[in-house]
């Protein structure tokens, strides 16, 4: 097990006008599964290919356990490498391709064996241990892949995309399954992802990365409940949020946030400074109801269904909000309805900076419960 560090690591690729990765300082937790996730492009597997050695830093420091790896090979990095790709090799059978990490570190093959065997245990695949790379199928290369990590047994895991090849059902359990061995080994594991449905499946700390930056570091619950800024807003989430620009008053004493057709009275929440400030809601935070007599009506432009749920979106004046149906109603396009919001689930950005807004009755961020166990 072990902590990986990263202390002011810049990296630019040479010919490119913009660092792959901007300064960043950034820990990732001994023990832990954390999930690097963000849109292609943005830095992801420059991080995981620093970390694993393949990659120079252009400044900066990699540490480990608080050692200075940075100028370390990476055969002598105690980190393992599973890509996207798999990387076999085609004319090893799958026992010789995990057993080949032991045959260079020099050991005899009946004991390289042994290991291969338990390994192919952990994983289900044993009886496929005679067979060719070209004689399995993806979601049985990726095993293999991932057991010729495993039997090294190294400190650091690093994953690039390793499941983004396979169908949706096989990435769900393969999900389980890699929750279930990072249990097992109990060692350190970095996975590179685009797909939010692997950091909320899988991670105890997401790294939200854009642009060669870190947006957000944080547990997956927190990242969708208290988005850092509006691009990890808009990132995470099934459905985007809607954002709405208006501007904090206080009227008789009351905080009120004002655009135009939409409003929310914020009576009793405090740190929200009056002026221009952008709200950002999910689904989840728009209710809708009859609009008998309700103080804000619009109407249904378009409604969607994301199984179990129904969604709709609603124009109050030139204001569109998505909006979660309550199970037991039913709305077509056109529809009149009342629209309020769950005060709880709003979310403030500045209007400049997209930067949140921290209100102060805010949940304390990291709780137990939010960490997978
Ligand atoms: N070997 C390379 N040489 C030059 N530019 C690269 C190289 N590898 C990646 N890049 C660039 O660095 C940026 C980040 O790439 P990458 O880390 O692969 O992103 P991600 O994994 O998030 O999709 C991109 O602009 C990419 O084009
Ligand atoms: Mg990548």
């Amino acid at each position: 097990m072990a902590e990986v560090r990263l202390d002011r690591v810049v990296k630019r690729y040479p010919g490119l006008a913009a660092d792959a990765v901007q300064e960043t300082s950034l820990t990732f937790e001994d023990g832990l599964f954390t999930c690097i996730l963000g849109p292609s492009g943005s830095g992801k597997s420059t991080i995981l290919k620093l970390l694993a050695g393949i990659e120079e830093v252009t400044s900066g420091r990699i540490l480990m356990d608080g050692a200075d790896i940075t100028n370390v090979t990476p055969e002598r990095r105690d980190v393992a490498m599973v890509f996207q790709s798999y990387a076999l090799y085609p004319n090893m059978n799958a026992r010789d391709n995990i057993a080949f990490p032991l045959m260079l570190r020099g050991l005899g093959r009946q004991e390289r064996y042994r290991h291969v065997e338990e390994v192919a245990e952990m994983l289900g695949i044993r009886g496929l241990l005679d067979r060719q790379p070209r004689a399995l199928s993806g979601g049985e290369r990726q095993r293999v892949a991932l057991g010729r990590a495993i039997v090294r047994s190294p400190k650091v895991f690093l994953l690039d995309e390793p499941i983004s090849n396979l169908d949706a059902n096989l990435r769900a359990t393969t999900r389980e399954e890699l929750k279930r061995i990072h249990q097992r080994l109990g060692a350190t594991f970095i996975y590179v992802t685009h797909d939010q449905d692997d950091a909320e499946a899988m991670s105890d700390r997401v790294v939200l990365m854009a642009r060669g930056s870190v947006q957000q570091y944080d547990t997956p619950t927190a990242i969708y409940r208290r988005p850092a800024n509006r691009f990890v807003a808009s990132f995470v989430g099934r459905l985007p949020m809607s954002f709405v620009r208006g501007e904090i008053r206080e009227e008789e004493g009351r905080l009120r946030f004002d655009s135009g057709p939409v409003w929310v009275d914020l009576a009793g929440r405090r740190g929200l400074p009056a002026g221009p400030v952008v709200v950002g809601v999910r689904p989840e935070g728009v209710t809708i109801s009859s609009s008998r007599g309700a103080p804000m009506v619009g109407k249904v432009t378009l409604t969607e269904v994301v199984a179990p749920d129904l969604y709709a979106t609603v124009s109050v004046g030139d204001v569109s909000l998505r909006a979660r149906v309550p199970g037991e109603h039913v709305v077509g396009v056109g529809d009149e309805v009342g629209v309020t919001f769950v005060r709880s689930l709003l979310h403030f950005f500045d209007a400049t900076s997209g930067e949140r807004i921290v209100v102060e009755d805010e949940p304390a961020t990291v709780r137990s419960w939010d960490v997978a166990v």
